[in-house]
């Protein structure tokens, strides 16, 4: 079976081919960090201006890639939310026009489902339940996989998202856009323990997490401080972050009974989280699962794989797609 993913929720234009659910014959992501980098952050009417001129030649190097035609695909899988809703109108409404034109079954993805949907890329005999931690730019969120396409929240942001406080930080340190992987590299060079900045919600029962503390503290700090050490800063902040992280996402799978962890999103593409959850789990013998870096980060793929697993749960019904013209971007469309 092949599945067209299409992914537009916020400055990638992607475009992917994959095959039974696993196989990716073509993984297309155009990145707008050009446009949006003097500004220091995504401005929403460019991104979506970018996506129209991207949109057709990355489709058309997804089939190119993958060697398929437009008559081959099964099934279209788009991205109709959470994100930024000109960028998603771009996807859905070409997707919309394609499954119209091509006479083939259309579904509409959430955003963090796809996230989630990156690990059964790779590893699409995760056992489940599972637990999922959810990090991006604009989510952190715990969730119990309870069978395919069904979610139990048990635990999110209540105020900025991880991916939001690296990039705040970065921001603040005047560093550069996206803050992820910039205060990543700076931090190999600088001590964690310099600075202890604070956990929040630490020693809590509940699952929610909360960062906008921790932003005010470097805030505080590199003010107080004039000749703060840049990678002692950068050092000090992962550490703090990943600290809670881990230790939730590991105290979440304790008391729910489940041994399996699934990492998904940009900031589990993070070389400290990936090695301190993978840490922490073997002392508790708990199985850690975590995409490639390529597929943490936004992409089609993964939107093409969530479609799979929706087709095969027949959550929509495959005889009368037109029902799906309808469909909406929703931009801040909840995954339960
Ligand atoms: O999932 P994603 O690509 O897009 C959203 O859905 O938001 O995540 C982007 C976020 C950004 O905030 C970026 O700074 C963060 O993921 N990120 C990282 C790393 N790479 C990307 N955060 C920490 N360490 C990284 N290596
Ligand atoms: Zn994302």
């Amino acid at each position: 079976m092949l599945i067209l993913g299409i992914e537009t929720s916020c400055d990638e234009t992607a475009a992917s081919v994959i095959e039974d659910g696993y196989k990716i014959k073509s993984n297309i992501i155009s990145s707008q960090f050009d446009v949006h980098e003097k500004y220091g952050g995504i401005v929403p009417e460019l991104a979506c201006r970018k996506h129209i001129e991207n949109i057709d030649i990355v489709i058309s190097a997804a089939l190119n890639e993958s060697q398929v035609s437009l008559k081959d695909i099964d099934l279209i899988a788009v991205t109709h939310g959470p994100g930024l809703i000109g960028s998603l109108l771009v996807g859905l409404s070409t997707a919309k026009g394609m499954a119209y034109a091509l006479n083939k079954p259309l579904v509409g993805i959430n955003h963090i489902e796809g996230h989630i949907y990156a690990n059964f890329l790779e590893e699409p005999k995760t056992p489940l339940p599972s637990i999922a931690l959810v990090v991006s730019g604009g989510h952190t969120e715990l969730y119990v996989i309870k069978k395919h396409c069904e979610y139990k929240l048990i635990g999110r942001t209540r105020d900025d998202a991880a991916g939001e406080a690296f990039d705040k930080v970065a921001k603040m340190l005047k560093l550069g856009f996206p803050g992820g992987p910039i205060i990543e590299n700076l931090a190999r060079k600088g001590n964690p323990n310099h600075i202890e900045f604070p956990r929040a919600l630490m020693s809590k029962d509940s699952f929610d997490f909360s960062f906008s503390g921790l932003k005010t503290a470097v805030s505080y700090y590199i003010k107080k401080n004039k000749n703060f050490v840049l990678e002692d800063v950068a050092a000090s902040f992962q550490e703090a972050l990943i600290d809670v992280l881990v230790t939730k996402t590991i105290k979440a799978s304790i008391k729910e009974g489940i041994k399996d962890i699934i990492l998904a999103g940009g900031v589990a593409s993070n070389n400290l989280l990936r090695k301190e959850m993978l840490k922490k789990a073997m002392e508790k013998e708990l199985r850690i699962h975590i995409p490639k870096p390529l597929l943490c980060t936004d992409n089609a793929a993964m939107v093409a794989c969530a479609g799979y697993y929706r087709f095969k749960d027949k959550d929509f019904d495959k005889d009368s797609f037109f029902d799906f013209l309808d469909l909406d971007a929703v931009a801040n469309l909840r995954l339960v």
